[in-house]
């Protein structure tokens, strides 16, 4: 059997006989889907530094701002143009059947594309937010980006968005470089970390932080497992509490520093659907 198969058959294995298994997802989950990924070898960072750079300062130019922050963000809003038209692809797909067997528990995703929403995973947490909808920075209510007739703010000058809860200001709901991760979103992230015993990674270089912490997190909890040895007295053993996978076209750091216990290489828009179909077949052999 090849190498790529005892993988996907191992991780299959993994997933059946986890108890708590999520999955965090990054660009690379997308890019299947004609979005471009950030830093890969087609990225947009990858390809226009300059366009990191722009977004390393959007954050604090929207706080600066916030009028002339809106009305450069309607005037290059067909930035996110390739996003609305973009379709959720079998790597999502995958994770939702997962979801419905019972054996996904969560989504945590870096993604603001909102295909895994599209694609119907139900315990889905949006780390750095999503471009389908916009969010007031004093009260963190999200609202879907409907709800505001931008267009006609623009006309009636009447920019920035205010929040019809508490009258803070609104801006997206992505999460620029240097913005906080939305309180319950760090939260509930944390919990599920803690409470996951596999840890699926898709497609994420794994360098940004916070959201880059979390496998690092789960790496560092230990369980103290009691076994009783020949004489009866009991050893105490720490064995790691979670697996954790990487779905990746290319090695990073969780790979290098051991935090992941095996990576399998490849596109996931096929690798989800092989761990799916193999986990289904291990499924119907125990029924
Ligand atoms: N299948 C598997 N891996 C893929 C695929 C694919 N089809 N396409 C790309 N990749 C890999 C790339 O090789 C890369 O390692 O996915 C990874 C994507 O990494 P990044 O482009 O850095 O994206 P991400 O990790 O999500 O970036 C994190 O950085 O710019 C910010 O806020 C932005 O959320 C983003 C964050």
């Amino acid at each position: 059997m090849r190498a790529m198969e005892q993988l996907i058959e191992k991780a299959a294995r993994d997933l059946v006989s986890s108890k708590y298994a999520i999955a965090l997802t990054g660009a690379g989950i997308s890019t299947e889907s004609g979005i471009p990924d950030f830093r890969g070898p087609q990225g947009v960072w990858t390809k226009n530094p300059e366009a990191e750079k722009r977004a390393y300062q959007s954050y604090q130019r929207f706080q600066e701002d916030p009028r002339g922050w809106w009305h450069e963000r309607i005037a290059s809003d067909n930035e996110f143009g390739e996003m609305r038209m973009a379709l959720p692809n079998a790597g999502h797909l995958a994770l939702v059947e997962m979801e419905k067997l019972g054996l996904l528990k969560c989504v945590i995703t870096q993604n603001v594309d909102a295909l895994h929403e599209r694609a119907g995973t139900q315990n889905l947490l949006e780390y750095h937010g999503s471009t389908a909808k916009l969010r007031c920075i004093s009260c963190g209510m999200r609202f879907r980006r409907e709800e505001f007739d931008l267009d006609r703010l623009l006309q009636e000058e009447r920019l920035p968005p205010h929040c019809p809860e508490c009258r803070g200001l609104v801006k997206t709901d992505s999460v620029g470089f240097g913005e906080p991760i939305p309180g319950y979103v760090a939260r509930r992230s944390l919990e599920e970390a803690w409470q996951c015993d596999l840890m699926i990674i898709c497609g994420t270089s794994a360098v940004v932080y916070p959201f880059a912490q979390l496998p690092r997190i789960v790496r560092q909890r230990q369980m103290e497992v009691e076994r009783s040895t020949s004489t009866g007295i009991y050893a105490v053993e720490n064995v790691p509490a979670a697996v954790i996978i990487e779905v990746n076209a290319e090695p990073t750091p969780l790979t290098f520093e051991g935090v992941s216990d095996y990576i399998i290489r490849g596109q996931t828009g096929e690798i989800l659907p092989s761990i799916l179909k193999e986990a289904k077949r291990l499924i119907s052999a125990t029924d």
